[in-house]
């Protein structure tokens, strides 16, 4: 297969290059900014690609709520555009989304036919983005992810984890719940399921949940450093975009089609823990 991966350079776009075994086609904004139809049709219709992997994405969660015409643009647009340019192809398309489109309240997984209902501006771009790709590209695959990191980016764990190393005291959100996902984890399912037909809305996250009290205790923990942390509230520590309280994901339909490998949450942090030891603390590709 070929395939075009946009947003390349993200979390997710550098360890799909990492893993990928197929021919690529690595473009980031520079190379195409997927804002822009014509510049999505012309780069799609020159590499000819089977099958499109779109991490890109306005994923500044707190910016979106001032800065939204620009989220639109890149979350719901920018997927609009590739959907439509795809189906022109004949091309597959993954597109990636987020648990912040549904609005934690409950306390069971989501599952895949829960009925979405974003709290912040982040979530009704994302939420809009999907549904744009299921109108536009029918040979599609949404797929939800949450509280992703990689080894290229910045992320919750890296931020923690130089906080820590830093000697600062921490205080970290007790009451919000989810699932941490390792980029390596979820690209092993997005190359999967790009070389199927099992078109669909998926969830793929690490198996477990957690909150992100529990989340930086655990990886803290294996990390060999000193550190000080104590659990607060979501009320203690105010942002500007509202958080789902309990947003966790259930794995349905990788369960019922390819199948669902995505490890637990601590086995998958502790791999990336002994590759962040082994490294010294430097992550590079
Ligand atoms: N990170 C999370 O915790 C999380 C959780 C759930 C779901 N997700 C979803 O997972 C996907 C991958 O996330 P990630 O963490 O890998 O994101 P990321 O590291 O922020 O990477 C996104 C990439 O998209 C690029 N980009 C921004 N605007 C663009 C445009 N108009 N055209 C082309 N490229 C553009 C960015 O470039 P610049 O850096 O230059 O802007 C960046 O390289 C996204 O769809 C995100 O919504 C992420």
């Amino acid at each position: 297969m070929k395939l075009l991966i946009t947003g390349s350079r993200g979390q997710l776009g550098t360890e799909l290059q990492r893993q990928a075994r197929d021919e690529i086609v690595a473009a980031d904004v520079e190379e195409v900014d997927i804002t822009e139809l014509d510049s999505v049709r012309s780069i799609i219709k020159k590499t000819a690609p089977d099958g499109i992997i779109n991490c890109a994405a306005y994923t500044n969660v707190d910016k979106c709520e001032t800065d939204r015409d620009a989220a639109f643009a890149v979350n719901a647009l920018g997927a609009r555009n590739l959907a439509i340019a795809a189906s022109e192809c004949c091309a597959k398309l993954i597109h990636i989304s987020t648990d912040y489109v549904f609005d934690g309240s409950g306390s069971e997984p989501r599952r895949e036919w829960d009925l979405p209902n974003p709290q912040s501006v982040y979530g009704y771009t994302k939420l809009t983005g999907e549904q744009y790709v299921r109108q536009f590209c029918p040979r599609s695959f949404i797929v939800r992810t949450a509280w992703l990191y990689g080894y290229v980016g910045t992320n919750f764990v890296k931020t923690i984890l130089n906080a820590a190393k830093s000697g600062k005291p921490l205080k970290v959100v007790d009451d919000q719940r989810g699932n941490p996902t390792s980029a390596v984890d979820l690209t092993k399912h997005l190359l999967k399921l790009i070389s199927t037909e099992e078109f669909g809305i998926y969830h793929c996250t690490n198996n477990g949940e957690c909150s992100w009290y529990e989340f930086a205790d655990r990886f803290l923990g294996l990390s060999g450093l000193k550190y000080t942390i104590e659990p607060c509230t979501t009320e203690e520590f105010p942002r500007p975009a509202k958080r789902p309280a309990y947003s966790s994901l259930d794995n349905m339909m990788l369960r019922l089609t390819i199948g669902d490998e995505m490890r637990s949450w601590q086995d998958a942090v502790a791999e990336y823990i002994e590759h962040y030891n082994r490294e010294s603390g430097e992550f590079e590709l």
